[in-house]
């Protein structure tokens, strides 16, 4: 076979292409990304092999290569969820309450379903193809305290050969018994999962106590263990997101300075742990998160939803917190990361904050892939990466194409986007070079 002949492996996708190689100072920073007009990336094997301007790598291709040519459209790493709750696609838009009442009238009904390995299994199959819609191609998933549920979802992405993040929500106390774990059990089979998924394929798992509300000192204390026993591992949990949830932390943990000090004492923060909303923070709260390096995760639709309040975005940046941005399905109203910027730019209009969406594209690509530790590996078009790409169309509704008409420029096509775009601006999701639409 001649050498410049294409391998079964080799596709290119040609088309505007960005990436962010840093995160933002803010509007205007074009040093932050790189956007090539035409441009083309040579996948391999589920990776970027090349990445260049169609001028200069078009007549370099290997003969034979196929090409994928999205005229007009913006081809992007694809977006990364770093919070979701792959049971609750039954419970988004759910009626009426807040975080408490909320979880019980609603959440804790569906969650208990997973019991049933064939509702796991369909549930994660329509949880996978409504990420795919959406563009995403990374999410940290809650999954319920069921391992048979986690099993699902893990089967499921890795058959597809797309990267999730995962673990069972374990709890032990104030919840209904089908969804609590028995001592026996809970760490067994969060063991067992982990050696199972974690690094098989692209699987990863997150150590999951849903949070210290429903889970005993003791069973914290043995999910400090077990992260410190798996190092790669990560860990996910919801902190700080609701003020009747911060006085029942306060009555089971009278001991304990804070909300965010409990999960210290348990050794659950540091760099590879994504809290989920960090809304009522302490500034001794702050500080802890800032000296761990945790991971504050911004949840706007869900925090607009479930009344709980708004994410300071400005104080906890300034204070020298990593942050996320997730939907939170199904107390999040959207699988999309575009309307969820949205939200987000709104929740910062309303505290005198600006979401520049340079800032909100970086943070759904670049900026999340480095929440997680994985940045280089995904969220980016550049070799090495594997080939996650949303290919995104700003004129896909007549209101978008009307009013980007006026487009002025490259950052204002972003904010069209992102303020008016959802699931019906994406063309194509890639996963590892392949579409996944
Ligand atoms: N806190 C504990 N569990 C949950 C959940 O499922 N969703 C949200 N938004 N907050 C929680
Ligand atoms: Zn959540």
């Amino acid at each position: 076979m001649p050498e410049r002949t294409a391998h079964a492996g080799l596709r290119a996708i040609r088309g505007r292409l960005l990436t962010f190689v840093r995160a933002p100072a803010g509007a205007g920073d074009a040093h932050s990304y790189r956007y090539i007009d035409d441009g083309i990336m040579l996948v391999k094997d589920g990776r970027i092999e090349l990445v260049g301007p169609a001028s200069d790598l078009a007549a370099r291709l290997p003969a034979g290569t196929p090409v994928e040519h999205h005229i007009g459209a913006l081809i992007m790493p694809g977006f990364i969820d770093t919070h979701i709750h792959y049971p609750q696609t039954q419970v988004i838009a759910s009626y009426g309450a807040q975080l408490l009442e909320w979880l019980e009238k609603y959440t804790f009904v569906e969650e208990q379903k997973f019991a049933e390995p064939a509702h796991a299994a369909r549930n994660a199959e329509f949880f996978l193809d409504e990420l795919a819609r959406n563009g995403t191609t990374t999410a940290c998933a809650y999954c319920t305290a069921h391992p048979a549920s986690a099993d699902a979802l893990f089967a499921a992405a890795h058959k597809r050969n797309v990267g999730m993040i995962a673990g069972n929500a374990v709890m032990n106390r104030l919840g209904p018994p089908g969804l609590l774990a028995p001592a026996a059990t809970a760490m067994p089979d969060s063991r067992d999962l982990i050696r199972r998924w974690h690094g098989t394929g692209r699987q990863r798992y997150a150590v999951t106590p849903r949070f210290a509300i429903t889970s005993t000192a003791e069973q914290l204390a043995e999910l400090g263990a077990l992260l410190n026993e798996f190092p790669g591992v990560l860990m996910q949990t919801h902190l700080d997101e609701n003020l009747n949830e911060i006085a029942t932390i306060k009555r089971l943990f009278p001991d304990d300075a804070s909300y965010t000090a409990v999960y210290a004492r348990f050794g659950l923060l540091g760099p590879r742990s994504l809290m989920g909303h960090c809304i009522h923070l302490a500034d001794s709260e702050v500080a802890l998160l800032r000296d761990t390096r945790s991971v504050a995760v911004f949840c706007p639709t869900s925090n607009l939803f479930i009344g709980s309040g708004l994410f300071d975005y400005e104080q906890l940046k300034a204070a020298g917190v990593r942050i996320a941005l997730a939907t939170d399905v199904g107390g999040g109203t959207s699988y999309s990361m575009l309307r969820t910027a949205a939200e987000a730019y709104k929740v910062m209009q309303l505290q005198g904050q600006n979401l520049p969406a340079l800032v909100a594209f970086d943070l759904m690509t670049r900026g999340n892939a480095a929440a997680l530790g994985l940045e280089g590996e995904i969220g980016s078009i550049a070799p090495g990466a594997f080939a996650d790409l949303v290919v995104l169309d700003a004129r896909a509704t007549p209101a978008m194409a009307h009013r980007m008409e006026v487009a002025r420029d490259l950052e204002d096509e972003l904010f069209v986007l992102m303020i008016m775009g959802d699931d019906r601006a994406v063309r194509q999701t890639y996963v590892a070079g392949r579409p996944a639409l």
